[in-house]
């Protein structure tokens, strides 16, 4: 694998179904997670088997389904979880356990009733166990965003020392700046003994809406796995958006950091999401909204058909998005009405288009957004409608 390459873990299944109201049946999980093996993505984490029958045989369920991808279960430092958790990725190819505890002072004080050594205790004993199920084992020290650096480096070191391969940093409040969570990543890659010999990754929550800008500077800091959602789903504000991450490393090249993601499949996927979740995704959303290449002010509808890229830095075929949308509204100016008429069959002369303009903005000033059947409409009102007609 080369120095530059990124991998995708995508917990659509696990952090993303959290959200009250979002929950999908095993049906709908295998599905989505055929989905995200034909994207690309690394790693799927399927659930939280202890939670749930239902959820157990989901995990199992994806197991069987998943070809490429690396298929992820959660635990708590529970052995009970642990051994839940290793049941249900039986049929997996290739199963990862998840497992983990919280580390900041608030978790250890108010959750746990504690003390640090113990923490460290069961973040070993917990790593161990599972270890005994299966070689892949991802330790997650929960809330790492508020922890202090110097413990969370010995915690991380138990867990190497116990056999984890991959260390999660989640930033589970969504507290942190993108510096101070860039740095924290740094800070372990050169105060971890063994830090070199597993994958770090990062995990953000999007409480300041910060999720993705945090995981781009733990990735830029030496992260090399990123943990997110499609349509950044998740607790409370989300978790980093899969598609947001994604086309942020693609559309830098000069970052020099790749993934392999199709990302032609990711309109398509955020649309399956959305719709098996019955959550509707905002309409600006970053890459999957529907306004995502949408325009509607005359000056950007002008720029846009004379050039995409004046007002476009991404190619919406490369999102899997037909092409992009000039909208017809009260702002709208000429060069649109021109362009959406001749779409509709009306190649309009300069003076022609004068005059259906005039009608179109009394029209667009009662409505809305102006569709097909509205500008045959004005077209046939318009005083110049004769001579249109015998173009
Ligand atoms: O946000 C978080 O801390 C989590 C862990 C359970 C990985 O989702
Ligand atoms: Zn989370």
């Amino acid at each position: 694998m080369s120095n530059n390459y990124i991998q995708i873990f995508d917990t659509t299944l696990r952090d993303g179904e959290q959200v009250p109201g979002c929950k999908l049946d095993t049906k709908q999980k295998v599905i989505i997670a055929e989905q995200l093996d034909l994207l690309g993505v690394n790693v799927i984490e399927a659930g939280f088997p202890v939670s749930s029958p239902g959820d157990f045989n989901a995990v199992k369920a994806v197991s069987r389904v998943v070809k490429n991808a690396t298929v992820c279960a959660l635990s708590r430092s529970v052995k009970n979880d642990i051994k839940t958790a290793a049941e249900s990725l039986e049929g997996a190819k290739y199963p990862r356990i998840h497992t983990g505890i919280g580390t900041s002072e608030s978790h250890i004080k108010y959750k746990f009733k504690t003390t640090q050594e113990d923490i460290l205790e069961r973040a070993f004993e917990a790593v161990k166990y599972a270890k005994t199920f299966v070689e892949d084992i991802e330790f997650y020290a929960e809330d790492a965003g508020r922890t202090n650096n110097e413990y969370l480096a010995r915690v991380c070191e138990a867990a190497i020392k116990a056999g984890a391969t991959v260390l999660n940093i989640p930033d589970t409040t969504g507290y942190c700046l993108p510096s101070e969570y860039g740095s924290k990543i740094k800070y372990l890659k050169e105060h971890v003994k063994g830090i070199d010999n597993v994958i770090l990754s990062c995990h953000c929550h999007n409480d300041l809406g910060l999720a993705t800008a945090n995981a781009i500077e733990g990735i830029i800091n030496g992260a090399k796995q990123v943990e997110c959602t499609i349509n950044g789903i998740g607790e409370r504000a989300g978790n980093t958006a899969l598609e947001e991450v994604v086309m942020v490393l693609k559309q830098h090249p000069y970052l020099n950091i790749e993934t392999q993601i199709d990302t032609t499949r990711l309109y398509g996927i955020s649309q399956l999401v959305s719709e098996s979740m019955g959550v509707y995704t905002q309409p600006n959303k970053a890459i999957v909204g529907v306004n995502a290449f949408a325009h509607s002010s005359g000056i950007h509808q002008d720029g846009i058909i004379k050039n995409r890229e004046t007002y476009e830095i991404i190619n919406p075929k490369d999102v899997g998005v037909i092409e992009s949308s000039i909208v017809l509204t009260a702002r709208s100016g000429r060069a649109a009405l021109a362009y959406r008429a001749k779409n509709v069959g009306y190649n309009l002369t300069k003076l022609q288009l004068d005059n259906v303009y005039e009608n179109f903005l009394h029209f667009a000033d009662k409505k809305k957004e102006v569709n097909n059947n509205d500008i045959h409409q004005i077209i046939e009102t318009s005083k110049v409608y004769q001579e249109i007609k015998t173009n």
